[in-house]
Order: structure tokens, then C-alpha cells, then sequence
């Protein structure tokens, strides 16, 4: 089984491109160069809209779930021209928000059970939690013929703990899934797509938000201000250096730029420390890095994740922890800081 994953961000124009046929139509897929491996990357020009409608013109796209993914996805699909309906269970705070966006009660919204029933191509957007939960209502619904995907790896690669197994004669066996997997890529409303595994996916994706994207950055935060703070300079100070900085200024630059080039545009002072000083961070940081991966290619986050998220306390428990983040001194410092910054508006 494979996926492709998609990302939002501006593709390269630094590419070679190859010929590849496929099943349904002959185009060119762009062959890039990422730090000298080649890989294929699917691009929106590769599927006009009127080539997956095309496609898609007798399928009902079933969305179950309405959380960032499937309220994104479900909306973006059904702007760009296919049918598309939602499944969710009745009266919770998705089903609501649906009817907020426009979805119709037994016109285009439904329970989960009638949406599978009439879904041609399903998207599992549950929680992942619930995906493990509902598993067992999906089953009868995935009949010879129809399409299953999902946004993670996460339920179908941990399928010793979720038990969620898709039957073997739903698309991946037509030998057009792929065709299928970048059309409604495409549709929901990716900017690229890059071709990966389940697997892959999960592993990488569960690394990064633990690691650089939020977990990691939390504590690299803290642990800096922490140590200004102890040394007696200012909330604001210890703020301005650690997060402000970095976030407003320094990082939409390293993004548009790359890291060389914010070496070479800051003071002749920040580049030597910066330069000594990767090292340093890169190697005492690299060890946690080597055990987080453990964690997770071992099954221990999925485990943590899967008891926790359905935790009948799992709201009240959560909100705990985030409280315990937003009252702290720095981030409470945080809030002041934007609140100066010129752009600011009051709600
Ligand atoms: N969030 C992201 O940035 C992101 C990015 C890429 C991929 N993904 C993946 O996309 C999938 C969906 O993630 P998400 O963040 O969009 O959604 P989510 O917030 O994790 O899940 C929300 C949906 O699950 C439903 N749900 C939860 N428990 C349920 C239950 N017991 N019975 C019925 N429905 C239940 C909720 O309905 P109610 O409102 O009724 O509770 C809601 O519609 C996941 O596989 C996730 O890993 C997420």
C-alpha cells in the first residue's frame, strides 16, 4: 500500500523532468533533485480540474470527520467540483460546525453509517483514536470497488494496536489507486504531492511533531529562557531573545532563505556564535532524537496516544496541560509581547 503525501508549500523550479505513462493519460511527472537524491514530485498542473472531475464523475467522496482535515478537505473537494458528502455522528461539535459551513442534514451531511453506505471513496478523518473505535462500522461498508483512504499512516502501520485493516479488494488493487490517491490530492487542495509509504509517513510525521515542530522547540524555548531568567534578565528580555525573535523575525527568513543565507545576512558577532555553536546543540540534541525514533518505530507513542486521546477525561486532562503552558511566566511574558507588536489588534 502506498500513499502520497501532500504539502501546501511552493514546489522548486530547479528540475529535470521524465516521461511516465500512465494508465489513464501520458504526461510529464517533474523529476527534482533534493540535495542530490532524485525523487518524483506530482504537481496541480499534472490534474486539471476538468480531468478529476472527469475521473470522479460517478463517485461519491465520503468524508467522515470534520476536524482541520476533513472540514479542509471536504469543503476544497466539493468547491473544486466533485460530490462530496460528510459522515459524522449526530449532534456532536463537528456535526454542527458542518451545518455552520453550509452542509445540509440528508441532503450532503450524514450519520457516519449512512455516508459510508453511499461513499464510492471513503476518507477516514476521524480522530485516530476514533478511527480505532468506529473500525468495526467501516467494515461492512467497504465493499469490492470502492476507495479507502486516509491523511496518517497512523491506524492502518499500528494495525497490531488499532486493529484497523482494510480487505484486500478495496483500491489499492485496481491498478489506478495511485491515479486516483494525486487526483483527489489535487482536489482537496494540495499545492505538491511526494510520493511515500504508510510507514514512512507515520514514522516521519511522529518524529517531527514531537521533535523540531513543536515538542523539541517547546523545550529549547523554555530551557534558554529559563537560563536568561536565572542569570536575572527580564521577562521581556529573556522573551524578546528566545521566542520574538525568533519566530517574527529570524525564522520566515531562514523558511524563504535557507540557513547559509542567515548565516551570512546577520552581524559578523551572531554568525561566529552561531556557527561554533550548532555543534554543540546538534550533538547533545541528536541522542534524544535517536530515542524518540525508537519510541516511535517501536509502537510506544501509538500505545501513549491511543490511551490517552480516548481517555474518558481526556478534555479535561488536556486542557490541564495546556494551562499549565499558557500560565507559565514565559508565555504569559508571550502575551504581552504581541500585543506590542505594531500589528496588533484587540479582539
Ligand atoms: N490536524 C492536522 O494537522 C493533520 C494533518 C495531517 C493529517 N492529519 C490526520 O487526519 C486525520 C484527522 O485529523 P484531524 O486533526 O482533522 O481530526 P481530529 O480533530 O483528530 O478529529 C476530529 C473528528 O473526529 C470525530 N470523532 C472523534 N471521536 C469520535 C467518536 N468517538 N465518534 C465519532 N466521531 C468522533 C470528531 O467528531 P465530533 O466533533 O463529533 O467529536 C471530529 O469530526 C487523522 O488521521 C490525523 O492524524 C491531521
Amino acid at each position: 500500500m502506498g500513499e502520497i503525501r501532500s504539502s501546501t508549500y511552493a514546489p522548486s523550479s530547479n528540475f529535470n523532468s521524465v516521461k511516465t505513462y500512465w494508465p489513464t493519460q501520458v504526461r510529464k511527472i517533474q523529476t527534482l533533485d533534493f540535495g542530490g537524491t532524485k525523487e518524483q514530485v506530482h504537481e496541480r498542473s499534472d490534474w486539471p480540474k476538468e480531468k478529476y472531475q472527469e475521473l470522479f464523475k460517478n463517485d461519491t467522496i465520503a468524508i467522515i470527520g470534520y476536524g482541520s482535515q476533513g472540514s479542509g478537505q471536504s469543503l476544497n473537494a466539493k468547491d473544486n467540483g466533485l460530490n462530496v458528502i460528510v459522515g459524522l455522528r449526530e449532534g456532536g461539535k463537528s456535526w454542527e460546525q458542518a451545518k455552520k459551513d453550509g452542509w445540509v442534514p440528508g441532503k450532503n451531511l450524514f450519520s457516519i453509517n449512512d455516508a459510508l453506505s453511499r461513499g464510492t471513496i471513503i476518507g477516514n478523518l476521524l480522530s485516530d483514536a476514533a478511527q480505532k473505535e468506529l473500525w468495526p462500522q467501516f467494515v461492512p461498508h467497504l465493499k469490492k470497488g470502492k476507495t479507502l483512504y486516509f491523511s496518517h499512516g497512523f491506524s492502518i502501520v499500528y494495525k497490531d494496536q488499532t486493529h484497523v485493516v482494510p480487505p484486500s479488494d478495496v483500491d489499492d488493487v485496481s491498478g489506478k489507486a495511485k491515479d486516483k490517491a494525486v487526483a483527489l490530492g489535487v482536489s482537496i487542495g494540495s499545492g505538491y504531492l511526494y510520493e511515500t509509504t504508510f510507514q514512512k509517513e507515520v514514522f516521519s510525521d511522529l518524529v517531527g511533531e514531537r521533535g523540531v515542530l513543536m515538542g523539541a522547540i517547546q523545550g529549547l524555548f523554555l530551557a534558554q529562557y529559563e537560563v536568561l531568567r536565572a542569570h536575572g534578565h527580564t521577562p521581556s528580555e529573556a522573551f524578546n531573545e528566545t521566542v520574538e525573535e525568533a519566530t517574527q523575525s529570524l525564522y520566515p527568513l531562514i523558511g524563504q532563505n535557507g540557513m547559509d543565507w542567515m548565516y551570512a545576512a546577520c552581524s559578523t558577532t551572531a554568525r561566529r556564535g552561531a556557527l561554533d555553536w550548532y555543534k554543540p546543540f546538534h550533538d547533545a540534541t541528536k541522542p534524544v532524537f535517536e530515542k524518540l525514533y525508537a519510541s516511535v518505530a517501536d509502537g510506544t507513542e501509538t500505545r501513549r496516544t491511543l490511551e490517552k486521546n480516548s481517555s474518558p477525561t481526556y478534555r479535561e486532562d488536556l486542557e490541564k496541560e495546556l494551562k499549565e503552558i499558557r500560565e507559565s511566566e514565559m508565555w504569559r511574558a508571550g502575551k504581552t509581547v504581541r500585543r506590542l507588536r505594531p500589528e496588533w489588534k484587540d479582539d
